[in-house]
């Protein structure tokens, strides 16, 4: 089915895959009903009642909702959203007020869980950002009355189903996660004349009413669709009001779909998959997940797997899963790893050039500054052998147990010329005269 804004219930596809549905799983979403008054004039039902439609449900589930997904439903009616939200894999929970309802969707699937009660208050039971979908269609307005419950919005005067309309879709945007779909299937409905209350029958606005109520709520109106409906009934009493006032018989619904954060992000996830990097402890599914959650003004996807790749410390919270990398040991200092004179800089204090230049120095003060290629550690490892104590210098000889770091040095304490030092410690008679290391030998 082709991702249109107009999606045809009228085709062949559409009344095959929708007969499919009915038959292959026993909805019978018209049950749970019997009390409703309806003033709808254009449902193509059987019961005069409106039933919804169970492809909707389909596309809405495979389009906008993850495999294994938790689908939440504050006005849950027939039990057409529960029943295809069990089959195609994800977690139904519904919420209906109407007793009968419930009891008549329980008898044709146990799968979802069914909640009875006000959605107002049951809603405050479910934990926030838990959900992965919210899924529904409210009643539209009075135009079918389900109940004589005061709690039930379509037995409300406009203003108080407005306040309770917007109370309960709000407290079920609080309950979707973040980066997450939320669609709604609503239609206008036309204010009703009465004897004695004339009324021109112009729309309530439930529509741009709910896109309000959502925004405000946190949402970002996203898609916009339209379900085509039957136009039997529609064409066989709607040229009546049309002749008489042009009021244009409604053969539509409307599909409004909101997003709650990224809708880049909410793809990304609802396709899911396997997490391939992890960045800062966070897993992600793609670099360009990672890219648009992290930074998505500055950030890309290539960025995001060079970094991965990379093996700096600086990128070290940059992984790729399964292929973590390790640091590349360049240098040492005292038999401690660092990977640049930058990073040796860094922990001691000294300059970069400073450190660049002890390391490949030939003083052997700084013998124990060296470029290196044999260390294999975690960056974990290396960074607990930084709490090691570096030794930034050497002293190269021990004259009598003192060591000092020069010849000028041990002359100085000796008060005699470093030049006597250096025979002193070649002589065989100065055996506590010594070059530590052997360092003459080496370097
Ligand atoms: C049936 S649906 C809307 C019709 C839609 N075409 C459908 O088939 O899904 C509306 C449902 O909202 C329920 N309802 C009304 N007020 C409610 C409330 N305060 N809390 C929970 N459910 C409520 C009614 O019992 C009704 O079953």
């Amino acid at each position: 089915m082709n991702p249109f804004s107009i999606l045809d219930t009228r085709t062949k596809d559409w009344k095959n895959r929708k007969d499919w549905w009915i038959t292959t799983c026993g909805i019978q979403s018209e049950l749970g009903r019997e009390d409703t008054q309806s003033r709808t004039m254009f449902w193509d039902s059987p019961t005069n009642v409106s039933v919804f439609d169970p492809v909707l449900c389909e596309l809405m589930y495979d389009w906008f909702s993850p495999k294994g997904g938790m689908v939440l439903d504050p006005f849950s009616g027939g039990s057409v959203r529960g029943i295809v939200a069990e089959e195609l894999g994800r977690k139904y929970i519904g919420i209906d007020l109407s007793h009968s309802q419930i009891e008549a969707n329980k008898q044709q699937s146990n799968k979802p869980t069914w909640i009875c009660g006000d959605s107002d208050t049951e809603l405050d039971k479910l934990h926030n950002e838990s959900y992965d979908f919210v899924f529904t269609c409210p009643p539209y307005y009075d135009l079918e009355v389900y109940s004589d419950s005061p709690l039930d919005i379509s037995t409300m005067n406009d203003t108080d189903f407005d306040e309770k309309y917007k109370s309960i879709l709000q407290k079920s945007v609080s309950k979707l996660k973040q980066n997450r779909f939320y669609c709604i299937v609503v239609s206008e409905v036309r204010e009703q004349s009465k004897t004695g209350d004339y009324k021109i029958g112009k729309y309530k606005r439930l529509v741009s009413k709910t896109i309000d109520i959502l925004e405000e709520g946190g949402l970002s109106f996203y898609n916009d669709m339209v379900l085509f409906n039957s136009q039997h009934q529609a064409s066989r009493v709607g040229k009546t009001y049309f002749e008489r006032n042009r009021k244009i018989p409604s053969v539509h619904q409307n599909i409004l779909v909101f997003v709650k954060g990224n809708p880049d992000i909410a793809t990304i996830e609802i396709e899911g998959g396997d997490p391939m990097c992890r960045v800062d402890g966070k897993e992600y599914l793609s670099f360009r997940h990672a890219a648009i959650d992290i930074y998505p003004n500055e950030l890309v996807a290539t960025e995001v797997q060079r970094r991965c790749l990379s093996t700096k410390s600086k990128y070290k919270e940059w992984q790729i899963i399964g292929e973590e990398t390790t640091p590349t040991i360049k240098c040492e200092v005292d038999g401690i790893p660092f990977e640049s004179p930058k990073q040796i800089s860094d922990l001691v204090g000294l300059s970069e050039n400073e450190c660049r230049y002890r390391v490949d120095s030939n003083n052997p003060i700084y013998r124990h500054w060296k470029r290196t290629d044999e260390w294999d550690i975690t960056y974990q490892e290396m960074q607990d052998l930084w709490k090691g104590i570096i030794r930034l210098e050497l002293p190269m000889i021990s004259c009598d147990g003192m060591e000092f770091y020069s010849l000028n040095e041990a002359g100085e304490y000796y008060n005699i010329s470093s030049e006597r030092v250096r025979q002193k410690l070649n002589s065989d008679k100065y055996f506590n005269w010594i070059y530590l290391d052997n360092i003459f030998i080496h370097k």
